[in-house]
Order: C-alpha cells, then structure tokens, then sequence
C-alpha cells in the first residue's frame, strides 16, 4: 500500500483501540511482555490471560507509547488472538494483521511489529514461568556483520523503514562496508524480511528499484 490513506478499519481501531490497559490492577494476567523502549519514543508492553488447561488465550490489554498505526496495529491483533492457542498466536504474523487491517501505507508497517514482538514476548515469559522452555521462541538477535557489529534485527528495522536494496541497506547500516565476507547472507537477511514483512516476493534484493522519494 504505497500512499498515506489509512482505511477505515485502521482509523475505528485508532479512535476506539480494543482491550486498552487502563490499570494493572484492574486486570489479572498470566503473563506479560514488552518491547520497544520508551527512549526510543515507542514501547509495548501485552498483558495475557491463558487457561492453563489448554493453553489458550481468554483474555488479554495492552498499553503503548506508539503511533497511531502501532495502536491500530495492535488493536486489531488484541481481538484476534482471543480463543486462540498460545502456539497459534505465535503464528500470527505482521502481514497477517495488516491484512485485518486492510491494510497499512509502506511507511507504517514497520510500526505493525510493535504488538507483535511484544505478544511473543509475553507468550515466552508464559512458557518460561512454566517450565515449557522448548516451547521459547528466541528473539534475541545473530550478528551478521562481524566488522560493523550489524545484527539481524537491524536489518529487519532497516527492510522495515524502507531500505529496498543491498546499497540502500549499507547506506542505513553500514553492513558489509569492511572485509565484505558477509554480504551474501545480509542480502539474504534483507530479502527475508522483505517477504516477511511486506508479504511479497520481491526478487534479489540488489536488484531492487529504490522506494520513491
Ligand atoms: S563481516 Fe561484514 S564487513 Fe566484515
């Protein structure tokens, strides 16, 4: 989705977010999670609440400091996950709750991995208060680049923001700029995140035009 427009479905989960956290103490969880850093200027933090018979999500809040996609964003993935399974919310993808959007413009589906990150987080920290570590999705980040100390993650927030090809990558990252022996996996690094966040196969990534400006 290339222009600004947001839908309406975006906007009703702007103007009227579902399952907001007013206050912890009115909300027993089971389990929670955060990302992000208030620093930074966004922060996520997802609350849960989990029948332990099944291992399924009865009810669930979250609070953020993020934009008005990330609210949305998050919104919409806070009615999904309802019913669902723990390893089935883990499935649920940033494309994913685009699509329940209708959609997001380029620029702000970065935005969408917000809830995302922070639902895996506090689905990891169920697992872990529970002993079920095999079931842990790891989230912390590989190093790519030895020389520059670029890791994946950075790559993924660089795919996110709009780098589309290898030089662009570099020009945000500085990956590959020294003895170059990592370049063909942060190629690739880049194209995963590409398809996974944008949901479409986009062909090497060198090989991409630039974003219009
Ligand atoms: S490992 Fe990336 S430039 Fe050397």
């Amino acid at each position: 989705m290339n222009s600004w427009l947001y839908t309406e479905k975006v906007k009703e989960h702007f103007m009227n977010p579902k399952n907001i956290m007013f206050n912890e103490k009115d909300f027993e969880y089971d389990a929670m999670g955060k990302t992000g850093n208030i620093k930074c200027g966004d922060e996520m933090i997802f609350y849960l609440k989990i029948d332990p018979d099944t291992l399924t999500i009865t009810d669930c809040r979250w609070k953020t400091f993020g934009c008005a996609s990330a609210i949305a964003s998050t919104s919409v993935l806070s009615e999904m996950i309802k019913g669902m399974t723990l390893d089935a919310a883990s499935n649920i993808s940033n494309v994913d709750i685009i699509d329940e959007l209708g959609g997001l413009p380029d620029n702000k589906v970065h935005c969408s991995v917000l809830g995302d990150k922070a639902l895996q987080e506090a689905i990891n920290n169920y697992y872990r208060g529970h002993g079920m570590f095999e079931k842990v999705r790891d989230t912390k980040s590989r190093i790519v680049c030895e020389c520059l100390n670029v890791s994946e993650e950075e790559i993924e927030h660089a795919a996110l923001e709009g780098a589309r090809n290898y030089y662009q990558l570099q020009e945000m990252t500085k990956v590959g700029t020294s003895c170059g022996k990592c370049s063909e996996d942060a190629k690739e690094r880049l194209a995963f995140y590409q398809d996974k966040h944008f949901g479409i196969k986009m062909g090497r990534p060198d090989e991409r035009p630039p974003l219009a400006k």
